[in-house]
């Protein structure tokens, strides 16, 4: 009830204000969501309000809800997809463990721009790091009955947990935010020592908050992941995009730092999605280390018929749920990760252009009254990229989420990602190109003007 009064007063006050944005428009489509608090929708439920919103007022929104690629993608890939279709591989079942062109290219990538070895044999295709999430969870969180599920480091992906939700897996999480650095290795020990992780997951650089750990974050991940024996899931989601230094020339330091140089308990997911521009055709990589592959979990028995991981992960995991990923997509992702391991495409580059625009967006965010809300891995200010948090004096991050609308912005809520800043927002920048900038200072303004005190 209280809420209710809440929300009305707030109604009353932005439709005395001149928003942008027809409030009663903005109103009706918020009622109509049948959701309780709009801050709290998940990104595709605020997708969808925002879509009708722009459909009813006929006003084009700054659109920062949803982790979509906004740059074209590579023709490499497209054209090799074409030629397998040519081939006649429409008619055919992919092998579960993919073409071998492609696990030998991804072997190579993990070589050329992780600085880690790990045989073609356990590289696997998936469709999307999405299905390799939970194709691990899976495996990982059934290799030992006396253990109970996942530790996210958050904030995080929010659909990982709901991954882990409807396979009926236990997990838990904390929000890093206090926790960095040295004070990272008590914290994961708080839940480690009770045994029960099978394992933990992270994105690095991190979706929402685009923190990226620290070579000494990494490897105190890592050394705790040998002490008690956890399968570290490292989500490689944003492959080489913190942009502060140049990942992308293959076989050559810096490498995208990763858990792989301290522990050889882990599964890596990539994703085509984002540093490929790729996310319609829907396919990523398991990169299963060379020791956790062959390992054998006899408690594995109770749901596969093999105790090895590596072989329930095939056989058992991706089998079940979905027989593998089409050969046509595999192709086209070969021949990506080729063209980046020849030193003939690269991928970095490419993509750098959404920290171009972060660079410019926060500006515009902090110049009128905003403020970062991760800002700092460690002593060092946060990379420009994909993602970037913010807050307003005075604002619940679903209140400003709500109110932002009437001005034509969109975001997702801090609070459905595990974060415990709870008066923040996410916003991706991958729909805003630099001919919208004008449109987003325009709009940040007018908000600041009615809201600063
Ligand atoms: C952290 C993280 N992991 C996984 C994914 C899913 O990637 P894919 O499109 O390869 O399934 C995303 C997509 O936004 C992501 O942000």
């Amino acid at each position: 009830m209280l809420e209710n009064i809440g929300s009305y007063i707030k109604v009353k006050n932005i439709m005395n204000k001149e928003t942008l944005i027809d409030s009663k428009i903005v109103k009706k489509h918020i009622l109509g969501s049948g959701l309780k608090k709009v801050g709290n929708g998940s990104i595709r439920e605020v997708v969808r309000l925002v879509n009708r919103i722009e459909n009813e007022s006929g006003i084009d929104f700054i659109r920062m809800e949803m982790g979509v690629p906004g740059l074209e993608p590579p023709k490499i890939g497209i054209l090799a997809e074409i030629e397998a279709l040519k081939n006649g591989f429409a008619s055919k079942y992919a092998m579960m463990e993919g073409v071998s062109v492609l696990k030998e290219e991804a072997s190579r990538f993990v070589k050329m721009f992780l600085d880690i070895d790990v045989q073609p044999h356990h590289c696997l295709p998936s469709v999307g790091a999405m299905q390799g999430a939970i194709a691990t969870f899976l495996v990982a969180n059934r290799s030992d009955k006396n253990k109970e599920g996942t530790l996210f480091i958050d904030p995080g992906f929010p659909v990982q947990k709901q991954q882990c939700k409807v396979l009926g897996h236990t997990y838990e999480s904390f929000d890093v935010y206090d926790y960095r650095g040295d004070k990272l290795r008590d914290k994961l020990e708080e839940y480690l020592k009770k045994g029960k992780t099978s394992s933990v997951l992270y994105s690095n650089p991190n979706n929402p908050s685009w923190i990226c750990f620290t070579d000494k974050e990494l490897k105190i991940i890592g050394e705790l992941a040998n002490k008690y024996d956890a399968i570290i899931v490292e989500d490689l989601a944003y492959f080489g995009m913190d942009f502060r230094k140049d990942y992308s020339i293959p076989g050559k330091a810096p490498f995208q730092p990763t858990v792989a140089k301290y522990t050889d308990n882990y599964v890596l997911l990539v994703s085509s999605s984002k540093a490929f521009s790729y996310a319609g055709q829907r396919i990523g990589l398991i990169i299963v280390s060379d020791k956790l592959f062959v390992r054998r979990y006899p408690d594995l028995k109770r749901y596969y018929t093999s105790d090895g991981f590596g072989y329930s992960m095939i056989f058992g995991a991706l089998y079940a749920l979905s027989a593998g990923v089409s050969h046509s997509t595999q192709y086209g992702l070969a021949a990506m990760l080729k063209a980046a391991n020849d030193g003939e495409y690269n991928f970095v580059s490419n993509v750098s252009e959404y920290g171009k625009r972060a660079k410019i967006m926060k500006k515009l965010f902090t110049d009128n009254g905003f403020k970062i809300v991760y800002d700092k891995d460690e002593d060092k200010p946060i990379a420009d990229g994909f993602y970037f948090t913010f807050s307003y004096p005075g604002f619940s991050g679903v209140d400003l989420l709500e109110e932002m609308l009437y001005y034509g912005i969109s975001s997702i809520s801090l609070d459905i990602t595990g974060s415990h800043r709870n008066e923040g927002l996410r916003a991706c920048v991958s729909q805003t190109s630099f001919e919208k900038m004008n449109i987003l200072k325009e709009r940040l303004e007018k908000f600041n003007e009615h809201n600063k005190h």
